[in-house]
């Protein structure tokens, strides 16, 4: 790996006409560092802080981990990673892209929540820099720049699955719990779509407010309803509480059938949740115990390095780099926006979620969804898989076009 790298430094500098100082060590002392023109600077807008602050952590620390694995040069220049808390906040995320464009220059922008990729999409536009989704699981983002691809999920592409799921497996009357935002909003729409087309009734749509959410009182309705499924969208970060709140009202021990997209059980926040969860059934794209060797060595280096579970917002960091390095690779360094989308699209590798591509249509992700079930293993709850749905695209954006 150091070989490699060092010679990939090199290159570049010699065909440049540069000499370079005697082999070894010293050569590497002596080499220029890169210059501006060298650098390529990457710029991150995720929330750090706030309510959904361990979105930012989640990212910041698997793309970290994948330049400490892989090195901070590629295609010859220099990789300058800038991250910039939003808080959340789609206004911060405007001004603070606008200010990474202008003051910074970089030449890729990352995109976090949905309300923030959407705030910054009309300056990736208008500035023509490429920008990869990170977190985003809202079908539309991709649609609001020529310049946008996503590394994330949609909620679409597993709330239709585990609605398929839940009525294969006996379920006709659910009751929906949604985070209110519009992740939350197509969650909804999706499953409900499947379901009915299945054959089951919706009872009730209830919808949580985002920031601060109190499950208690929409837990209690949903179980005055006596459906016999639970569908459920909580964002990344509120699965704790969401687990917590649903074992007090005893929903736990009710025979309700709690499913939902994989969000109701992100990883981070398993650990936490005793034995709330076990049993729950969901339909999502990442579980830190996806049995393949890719996995088992980056779920390892993500808990070494982060001191937390990786779950399904990190992959999306760990992968957005990834396509990041790949496109430079095969433009050769140019970061000539056209140029970069083009290589970006069709690009397919294997992630630790396991076979994934770019829609070259949609510039979109296409994945693996599982059905995975919560069991104990060693003691902890995880998300165990039992059943794969392979390539599976973002099907609203199927339907619409
Ligand atoms: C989003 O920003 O669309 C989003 C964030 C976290 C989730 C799901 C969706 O868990």
């Amino acid at each position: 790996m150091r070989v490699t790298r060092r010679i990939a430094i090199c290159l570049p500098i010699a065909a440049m006409g540069l000499s370079l100082v005697a082999g070894g060590a010293a050569a590497q002392n002596a080499a220029p560092s890169p210059t501006p023109q060298d650098t390529i600077k990457i710029g991150v807008v995720i929330p750090m802080t706030g309510v959904q602050g361990a979105v930012g952590r989640e990212i910041s620390d698997a793309i970290k981990l994948y330049v400490a694995q892989h090195g901070d040069i590629v295609a010859g220049k220099k990789i300058e990673l800038i991250f910039k808390d939003d808080g959340g906040v789609p206004d911060n995320a405007k001004r603070l892209a606008q200010e990474l464009i202008v003051n910074d220059k970089v030449s890729f922008l990352g995109a976090g929540l949905t309300p923030s990729a959407m705030a910054m999409a009309p300056m990736a536009t208008e500035a023509k820099v490429p920008t990869v989704v990170l977190v985003s699981g809202t079908s539309v983002v991709t649609e609001r720049s020529p310049y946008y691809v996503r590394t994330s999920f949609t909620l679409g592409q597993q709330a239709g699955i585990i609605a398929d799921w839940a009525i294969k497996n006996g379920s006709k009357k659910a009751v929906s719990i949604l985070s209110d935002w519009a992740p939350g909003a197509e969650a909804g729409k999706v499953f409900e779509q499947s379901f009915s087309k299945g054959g089951g009734q919706i009872l009730d749509t209830l919808k949580v407010p985002l920031a601060n959410p109190d499950f208690s009182p929409f837990l209690q309705r949903a179980h005055d309803l006596q459906p016999d499924t639970l569908f459920v969208f909580v964002p990344a970060g509120e699965a704790g509480t969401f687990a917590r709140q649903f074992a007090e009202r005893g929903l736990d021990k009710s025979g309700i059938k709690l499913i939902g997209p994989g969000d109701i059980v992100d990883d981070d926040d398993l650990p936490l949740t005793g034995d709330a969860l076990l049993g729950v059934v969901t339909a999502g794209i990442y579980s830190a115990t996806h049995p393949s060797q890719l996995n088992k060595e980056y779920a390892a280096a993500y808990q070494k390095a982060s001191g937390h579970r990786a779950n399904f917002i990190s992959v999306g960091g760990y992968d957005g780099i990834t396509l990041i390095y790949e496109a430079l690779k095969k433009t050769g360094g140019n970061t000539d926006a056209d140029t970069v989308i083009g290589a970006m699209k069709g690009m397919k590798w294997e992630s630790p979620r396991g076979m994934i591509s770019i829609d070259p249509r949609t510039r979109d992700i296409i994945q693996n969804v599982y059905i995975r079930k919560v069991q104990k293993v060693d003691g902890q709850p995880w998300a165990i898989e039992f059943e794969t749905f392979p390539a599976v695209k973002d099907p609203l954006k199927e339907a619409v076009n």
